[in-house]
């Protein structure tokens, strides 16, 4: 075994992911509600372009911002007001590669960077690995974990150079709403900070069809999407920055310096999304199934137990303030005596604390099944 001291100090100081911690722990046999990735195929016409493309054998590099051709159908897709054309759009390996580029073109060692907690780790991992300081911004059950840009003011520094958004959430499942995108779009000039617009869930919303985006209102936002959890392409790795110039150009060696290019049979098989766009609204229905299934499910099974109502995504916030002050070592007792994976709250931040995160991408079968295991763990642990 190598000694810790044998790596750099940038990778000794990072910190263990907990969803992973939790994860580890899984037996085959578990059943899996911390899933974030839709247990749906990538619909077969899009598996049919990938093998046409694959038999042509057009595989090599491409340009390092991605296929022109593809940009530029992103491009259309979007129609972002400061960012129409195919030279705003830099296509990554993953929503996750795009995060680390938009850090590494927006970030200098010891720039601080402001995220919402609870939010995805993913972002203060990303600013971490670059040097660069996290600060959070607290968001509040009471206000359903949206934007709060009065608060979040109250965390912008002289060193503040970016603000990371997530609409709808991972893990809340909430959307931002417009008058505090607005507001922000106004700080962000007054400031000189960008704005991280992560809508990878955006295709994914239930109680409305459309939602409102900083990259509406701002030239310093940049939009980070993909093709993970609309079309289920989590393996394919395809995601996507659109930004106004000169950024997308920063981002663009950013991205060249990580990857190069997305893998090309990816991009053409997006080619072939972005070209049929109701593809990637496929699996709503089934989303929406799985969504009214688990609420259904919760309201049975664990009637005293709160838990959020998302808007978007695939995930369920499960208020267990009741049982548990610590919700790793919580959902490692759930995992050990019920064999059923859950996410702790507190991957995500101090406020989710006591919180746990089920997703509800798996079936409706599995997810029920979860629950009604967690309802007599929870029972004999009620304090009231
Ligand atoms: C909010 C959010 N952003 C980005 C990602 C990363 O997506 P990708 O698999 O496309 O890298 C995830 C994955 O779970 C996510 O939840």
């Amino acid at each position: 075994m190598l000694p810790n001291d044998a790596f750099s100090a940038r990778i000794g100081a990072m910190r263990q992911s907990l969803i992973r911690k939790v994860f580890d722990c899984k037996k085959s046999t578990s059943i899996n509600l911390g899933l974030g990735q839709p247990s749906e195929s990538v619909p077969l016409q899009i598996i049919d372009e990938g093998m046409r493309r694959l038999k042509q054998g057009d595989m090599g590099y491409t340009a390092n911002a991605g296929m022109l051709t593809l940009r530029d159908k992103i491009a259309r897709s979007h129609h972002l007001p400061f960012a129409g054309s195919a030279e705003n759009v830099v296509v990554t390996c993953g929503a996750q590669e795009a995060i680390v580029a938009a850090m590494a073109a927006c970030l200098d060692v010891g720039d601080e960077v402001i995220v919402a907690d609870p939010s995805f780790p993913g972002y203060a991992m990303a600013a971490e690995f670059l040097g660069a300081q996290v600060v959070t911004a607290q968001r509040f059950e009471s206000e359903d974990f949206r934007l709060n840009t009065g608060a979040l003011a109250g965390k912008i520094s002289s060193r503040t150079r970016l603000v990371v958004l997530n609409s709808p959430g991972n893990p809340t499942g909430k959307c931002d709403t417009e008058a505090e995108l607005q507001a922000l779009a106004e700080l962000a000039d007054k400031h000189n900070f960008f704005i991280l617009c992560d809508e990878i869930y955006a295709d994914i919303l239930y109680t409305q069809s459309e939602m409102p985006s900083a990259t509406q209102f701002s030239k310093r936002a940049i939009l980070v999407s993909g093709l993970s959890k609309n079309v289920a392409m989590t393996g394919f790795r395809l995601g996507y920055l659109i930004a106004p110039d000169p950024l997308a150009l920063a981002l663009t060696r950013a991205h060249a310096v990580l990857t190069s290019c997305a893998p090309t049979l990816s991009q053409h098989m997006a080619g072939y999304v972005f070209e049929n766009p109701q593809l990637r609204k496929v699996h709503l229905p089934l989303y929406a199934e799985r969504r009214q299934n688990a609420i259904n499910a919760l309201r049975t099974h664990l009637p005293h137990t709160p838990h959020t109502m998302p808007d978007g995504a695939f995930y369920i916030l499960l208020n267990c303030a009741r049982f548990t002050n610590n919700s790793l070592d919580f959902a490692l007792q759930i995992l050990e005596q019920t064999d059923v994976l859950t996410t702790p709250g507190l991957a995500f931040g101090e406020s989710t604390r006591q919180w746990l995160r089920l997703s509800f991408a798996g079936t409706p079968e599995n997810f029920t099944t979860g629950v009604e295991r967690l309802a007599p763990f929870f029972k004999i642990r009620a304090t009231d």
